[in-house]
């Protein structure tokens, strides 16, 4: 069984956190835009201006799937993870802890300016991300077991806080 799943809006850290947890717990590393990267031989950018987003979203449901039947690791997820209904409850199924990694919009805001490899925010106006983070917010809380606040903190401070919740 997977050790964690860590979901959160873009930019809260969920790869840099995961990667850094799975390295001290010395377990695999799996983040479900590289799994579908390495299936599709394609970036998710590329998937989402060639076939759209609803394609994306079901690769995206796929490789969650998968990666919940891997027999360890950590999951790291797209924050788009809670946009399709199949997904919040496979993750509020799973007996593996989802953690929500929490932060709050200026944090994710200040991270994301400029982004240009994240196909969501290049069809999107400021106000509609905003939007998108307080809708995605209430799924997040929904489907988490556990939730580490990010604002402030190193990936290492977050990393011992969640070994020492899990
Ligand atoms: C998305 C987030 C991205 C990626 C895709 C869509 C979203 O992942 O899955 O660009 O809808 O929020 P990150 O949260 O790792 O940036």
């Amino acid at each position: 069984m997977l050790t964690a799943i860590l979901i959160g809006f873009m930019g809260a850290g969920k790869t840099t956190v995961g990667q850094a947890l799975a390295e001290t717990l010395d377990i695999p590393f799996y983040d479900t835009d590289v799994l579908i990267q390495q299936q599709t031989q394609q970036t998710p950018g590329a998937i989402f201006a060639q076939a759209g987003e609803m394609a994306f979203r079901l690769q995206e449901h796929a490789v969650l799937e998968q990666a919940l039947a891997e027999p360890q690791g950590i999951l790291a997820t797209g924050g788009g993870i809670v946009e399709q209904p199949e997904n919040l409850k496979l993750l509020k199924a799973t007996q593996v802890p989802v953690i929500y990694l929490d932060a709050h919009f200026g944090t994710v805001a200040e991270r994301l300016m400029g982004d240009v490899t994240r196909p969501i925010l290049a069809e999107k106006s400021f106000r509609d991300v905003v939007e998108l983070y307080q809708a995605r917010l209430a799924k997040y809380q929904e489907v988490a077991s556990l939730v580490q606040p990010v604002d402030n903190r190193t990936p290492k401070a977050i990393v011992t806080a969640i070994q020492q919740e899990l």
